[in-house]
């Protein structure tokens, strides 16, 4: 897959699965930027891709916050001159069912989940415009698709947003050559999880949903994400890829 030189922005990319997506675009060659609220996390990141001679800047950014998204748009394409794909994957969950949820929590879901994902796509389209193209990649969920009984409401109605907002920016965007797909992992198998897994009632059920008999690897979504973001998909506009063994088939 082709992404050697792309200047790439990964949101959230300082753990978790941004992380492991920033890992492989940077073995594959891109021009990585780390966009974080977590600090220690995203400078150890970027010292360790560094180490390995791959080229990679962590920025601190409040995702829900419009100025500080202008900024660092500003910031990187002065350093750059160009963003060629944005990664917007940053994303909360609030675990607790509609009637326990208040709405303070439901609005703090939708400003990281949806909010980041509105705001980043607002300043980078017009980069993308100014250079001829470019991909936007949604980290969404198989909550964007299906609504997930173990999920709570709030989760699933951000990751449905999401879902619905790539698609409008596809149709919108694509004849200025921008891509806008998203992509859906089921649950991945992380230190969270394996916690969660210590109950073999709630093990059985997350794997009797997946027909491929396992959890989703962090190797996995950021192979998705690979794939998107490479010229080898550039006709590839619009879609909602799940990453899930087959969950949502069923
Ligand atoms: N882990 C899973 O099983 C799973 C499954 C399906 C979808 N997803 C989605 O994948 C994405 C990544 O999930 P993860 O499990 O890696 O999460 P994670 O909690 O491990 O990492 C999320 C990252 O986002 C950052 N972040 C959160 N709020 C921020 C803000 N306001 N500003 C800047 N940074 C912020 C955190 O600091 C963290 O580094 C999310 O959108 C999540 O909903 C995860």
């Amino acid at each position: 897959m082709n992404v050697r030189n792309k200047v790439i922005l990964v949101t959230g990319g300082a753990g978790g699965l941004g992380a492991e997506m920033v890992e492989l675009l940077c073995e594959n060659g891109a021009k990585l930027y780390i966009l974080d609220l977590d600090v220690q996390k995203g400078e150890e990141l970027e010292k360790g891709m560094r180490k390995l001679s791959y080229s990679a800047t962590f920025l601190k950014l409040d995702l829900t916050s419009e100025e500080a998204w202008q900024e660092v748009v500003e910031k990187i394409v002065a350093a750059e001159g160009r963003i060629d794909v944005l990664v917007n994957n940053a994303g909360i969950n609030i675990r607790k069912p509609i009637e326990e949820m208040n709405f303070s929590e439901f609005k703090t879901m939708m400003a990281v989940n949806v909010g980041s994902v509105f705001l980043g796509t607002k300043y980078v389209l017009p980069v993308m415009r100014k250079q001829g193209g470019g991909a936007i990649i949604n980290t969404s969920s198989v909550c964007g698709l299906i609504g997930h009984r173990y999920t709570p409401e709030a989760y699933t109605t951000t990751k449905g947003a999401v879902t619905l907002l790539t698609k409008s920016i596809a149709s919108r965007y694509g004849h200025e050559n921008i891509r806008c797909n998203s992509i859906h992992p089921s649950t991945v198998d992380t230190p969270l999880v394996q916690e969660m897994f210590k109950d073999p009632v709630k093990k059985q059920q997350r794997l009797d949903e997946v027909p491929l008999g396992r959890l989703a690897t962090s190797r996995d979504v950021a192979n998705a994400v690979l794939y998107l973001a490479s010229d080898e998909a550039s006709f590839i506009n619009g879609i909602s890829l799940p990453v899930d063994g087959g969950v949502t088939c069923c």
